[in-house]
């Protein structure tokens, strides 16, 4: 199982290679507020570990392994985006609350909390009775 900061890292080089088309070491210490040379020395663990491939002056791509984990992610962020917006807290507190227990759910719970988000935009009178 990677561990939460591996899950940190690879969603945000997925985001940036989605956004921008590349990430590179600066772009990722920018978005993670990681100091540049320990960015650097996690994306070479990152590539020892084959979830990325990494050439120090061409940059870095993910392997199928590494996108893996990163859609993983991206979907429990999205689901759990949703229910916290949901419930009426603003998208600040929304990514705080999300990317705290993003890595701490099992996939049944988010599988489940998946059909109570649905249910819950499906039945807007019960959201509503909910939050006041
Ligand atoms: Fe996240």
């Amino acid at each position: 199982m990677p561990s939460q900061t591996v899950e940190d890292y690879l969603e945000r080089i997925y985001e940036l290679i989605e956004q921008k088309g590349y990430a590179r070491v600066a772009d990722i210490a920018q978005s993670l507020e990681i100091a540049q040379p320990t960015v650097t020395r996690m994306v070479q663990r990152l590539a020892a570990d084959h979830y990325l491939v990494y050439e120090r002056y061409r940059g870095m791509n993910m392997t199928d392994k590494g996108r893996l984990v990163a859609q993983k992610i991206r979907r429990r962020h999205h689901i759990l985006a949703n229910f916290f917006q949901l419930l009426g807290l603003s998208p600040r507190e929304v990514l705080i609350e999300v990317d705290g227990i993003e890595h701490h759910l099992s996939e049944a719970a988010v599988t489940r909390m998946e059909r109570l988000v649905s249910y819950l935009k499906d039945n807007p009178k019960v959201v509503k009775s909910l939050i006041g």
